[in-house]
């Protein structure tokens, strides 16, 4: 599907749709009232006849109305104009898009305030995206029907403009959403490295340790959840460099390309969904690309830790203990507790050799995260004031909801261990505080924060039009989102 941004006026083919976005109580001000009057009052009875209001995610269809060349014609709802941001922008388009996908439509023009063009393009195209690389039967009338999306705005050179850095963004959120959807038996960790090698394509340097070098720095925390794969396990490192010679800042992704658990084997009920365990690695990679991609002015480190974590002869125990890379011992009590390994080796090896600014670990790290915020937050926990108050606010601007949570350290004597430094577990009560505090101690008490994104990483059914049922991609634009506003230039 593609986009472009075109001046007024409804289009001619009958298989297009004319869509105008309107604010509560002012349905028939603007374009809409002339409509309405080409089309001699339909809509005005269309309204008289419904329920439409304008409130948001609201869609009155209108095929055939005489008087419009379009073969259909929609209002939709753009709730209240006080509150119509940008995420309103894009969720409206959105919207539009989404009600006539697959309807037999093939254009699509979208009118809305001027101002709000770049927005709505955006939110066409996050709506856009579809993961059907393994679908080889599906029939034509099930396909989307879209092939064109035209954005009505004043001036088309200022939208396509603010269009770029957008356009850069969504790229690397699809990046991202792919990488999630991907299965595991195409989607390991030398193959996730091997697309993240091919992004030096964008500038980006990106270097892969395997197994071997890996165990000459010491992290046999990460070594021991791969030790029971066939598929070797990866460290990415992703380094964009577009800031002279100012200190880094970087993300630390979780990226277990498949967990089954280990030798603490998961139900076979929905084992299926562990394909997404690397949701958290996938959205530094994908932030990683939005920086490339729109050339930003900052020094970022993204680091990946990939593994497989699968129960074998060779898998690590319950009760095995290992000695990280920071030196300190961890008996493994749950073998499906893994990305805290991962992230502990990750995250020691990310301050170490970089010195960053600050570090900021996604990882869809614990079941618990859901029961506590559902689906459309994930849990923040932060050593650090201002580190959280940025990623609260750039989670706001973008429509990704982070909620804080607490790092009481009261709960850390949870993690105590009769034989090692710590254990890998905790109590089941506050099970993504006890993960949180366990992630702490491999941060060398830098500044820190941790998105715990298992409920926010996958979603079915979704509930944001922008976001098609499955990956969401959710992190790469509120990070993004973060580094531009804070600290860039
Ligand atoms: N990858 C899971 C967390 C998860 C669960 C993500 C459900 C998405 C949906 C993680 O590795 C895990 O297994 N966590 C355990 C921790 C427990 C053993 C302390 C969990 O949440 O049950
Ligand atoms: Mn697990
Ligand atoms: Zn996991």
């Amino acid at each position: 599907m593609d986009i472009e941004f075109v001046v007024a006026g409804a289009p001619t083919p009958a298989k297009a749709a004319y869509a105008l976005l309107v604010f509560e109580g002012d349905l028939l001000g603007g374009a809409a009232g002339e409509i309405d009057r080409a089309a001699g009052g339909a809509l005005s009875r269309a309204l008289e006849a419904g329920r439409f209001t304008g409130a948001k995610g609201q869609v009155l269809d209108m095929p055939g109305l005489a008087g419009i060349d379009a073969g259909r014609f929609l209002l939709v709802g753009a709730g209240k104009a006080a509150a119509f941001n940008d995420t309103a922008a894009e969720h409206a388009a959105a919207a539009a898009f989404n009600a006539v996908k697959s309807s037999g439509t093939t254009l699509l023009r979208v009118q809305g305030p001027p101002d709000k063009a770049a927005h709505m393009a955006m939110g066409v195209r996050l709506a856009a995206y579809r993961f059907d690389r393994y679908k080889t039967k599906e029939p034509a009338e099930k396909k989307p029907s879209v092939v064109m999306t035209q954005i009505v705005s004043d001036d088309v050179d200022a939208a396509l403009a603010a269009f770029a850095p957008l356009s850069a963004v969504a790229d690397a959120v699809v990046f991202s959403r792919d990488l999630v959807s991907e299965p595991a038996n195409i989607l390991f960790p030398v193959e996730f490295a091997r697309r993240v090698k091919a992004l030096e394509g964008l500038g980006l340097q990106v270097e892969i340790l395997g197994e071997a070098e890996m165990a000459k720095l010491g992290m046999h925390a990460l070594l021991g959840v791969g030790q029971g794969s066939r598929r070797e396990s990866q460290l990415a490192v992703i380094q964009w460099k577009g800031g002279g010679k100012s200190k880094p800042l970087a993300f630390v992704g979780k990226g277990v390309c498949f967990d089954t658990g280990g030798i603490s084997i998961k139900p076979a009920d929905g084992m299926e969904d562990m394909k997404w365990d690397m949701g958290g690695a996938a959205a530094v990679a994908g932030l990683m690309h939005a920086l490339a991609g729109r050339k930003a002015k900052v020094n970022v480190v993204g680091i990946l830790g990939l593994v497989e974590n699968m129960p074998d002869g060779d898998a690590q125990r319950p009760g095995d203990i290992v000695t990280s890379m920071s030196g300190q011992t961890i008996e493994v009590i749950n073998t499906d507790a893994e990305g805290r390994l991962v992230l502990a080796d990750a995250l020691w090896y990310c301050q170490q050799r970089f010195k960053p600014r600050f570090m900021v670990d996604l990882a869809t790290l614990t079941g618990a995260i859901i029961v506590a915020l559902g689906h459309d937050y994930a849990g923040l926990f932060a050593n650090d004031e201002e580190l959280a108050a940025n990623l609260l606010a750039a989670g706001e601007a973008e429509g990704e909801n982070l909620w804080r949570m607490p790092l009481p350290a009261q709960y850390e004597k949870g993690l105590d261990s009769l034989a090692a430094d710590m254990k890998n577990v905790g109590p089941r009560p506050g099970g993504s505080i006890t993960a949180a505090l366990f992630i702490q101690k491999f941060t060398a008490g830098k500044p820190w924060a941790h998105l715990d994104i298992a409920s926010t990483a996958w979603k079915k059914p979704s509930t944001n039009p922008t976001i098609p049922d499955g990956a969401t991609g959710f992190g790469v634009r509120l990070l993004n989102r973060m580094v531009a506003d804070k600290y860039e230039g």
